[in-house]
């Protein structure tokens, strides 16, 4: 069972991005999980979209489901896309939004993410909503103006009443897969940076939102991430896929509050 009280919790988060094969899905998400229920954090799963009719009943093992994108409009002559109403339908919690390998990959992506996350929420689905500075950015000492940036854009019109469903993940490229973690000044600065920028234009209203990192989180640095107050859960790409990784990370977190 899921705590109705979600935000309250910190999010662990898995984006297996394109691997492991459907078959495997199921044995995967149970050895990541050993303890998924926990009154401190919600663990989430993100697999491809060929896998989420697999795992469409894990949330009766306490284990949220996520997809890692979606189309903008409900429905109609989209060939080859997926709908957030079809992700809600196979039990989908989450879908992630803006994430960096999507928005290198789509040059039209930047565009539409403001729409997709009108449209996921409006299905009813969390928004995991990825922003994050290139390295080049981040040595032009200009990476709080370009997610200023990115806020403004994909963000600041929502309306203040839907932002109990999302979570922001900062995330810097240059720490995304290449093992290379941001310090925990970094960290600390940018998620206050993000804290700051949200209450300057929602209030304290935007206090639910959820503020977590991701950028090569592994087993050796999430007693560092769990002791930054500010990071309220990670998202973690390689080490989703190696259970013993994954677990350590699951209990730096749970154990923070006990
Ligand atoms: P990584 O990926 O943990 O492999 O760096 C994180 C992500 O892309 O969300």
């Amino acid at each position: 069972m899921i705590h109705s009280d979600l935000k309250s919790r910190d999010l662990i988060a898995a984006n297996w991005k394109m691997n492991v094969l459907p078959s495997e899905s199921q044995s995967l998400a149970f050895s990541l999980c050993d303890l998924a229920w926990s009154e401190n954090i919600e663990v989430l799963i993100c697999p491809p979209f060929t896998h989420l009719f697999a795992l469409r009943d894990l949330r009766k093992d306490g284990i949220c489901l996520g997809a890692q994108d979606c189309h903008e409009a409900l429905k109609g002559p989209y060939t080859g896309e997926v709908s957030a109403l079809m992700l809600k339908d196979l039990n989908c919690d989450y879908v992630i939004l803006g994430h960096s390998e999507r928005r290198r990959m789509n040059p039209h992506e930047d565009q539409n993410i403001h729409s997709k996350i009108k449209t996921a929420m409006a299905s009813g689905l969390n928004v995991i909503y990825c922003c994050g500075e290139s390295l080049d950015i981040r040595i032009a000492n200009a990476e709080k103006d370009f997610i200023h940036r990115q806020l403004k854009k994909d963000l600041f019109e929502l309306e203040a009443d839907v932002l109990d469903k999302l979570t922001i993940a900062y995330e810097p490229i240059w720490a995304i897969g290449t093992g290379k973690h941001a310090t925990p000044e970094q960290i600390k600065e940018m998620h206050l940076f993000i804290r700051s920028a949200l209450k300057s234009q929602f209030g304290l209203q935007s206090n639910v939102v959820r503020i977590i990192y991701g950028g090569s989180v592994n087993a050796a640095n999430s007693d560092m991430l769990a002791s930054i107050q500010e990071v309220q859960g990670v998202l973690v790409g390689g080490a989703s896929l190696i259970p013993d990784e994954f677990k350590s990370i699951i209990n730096s977190f749970n154990q923070r509050k006990n």
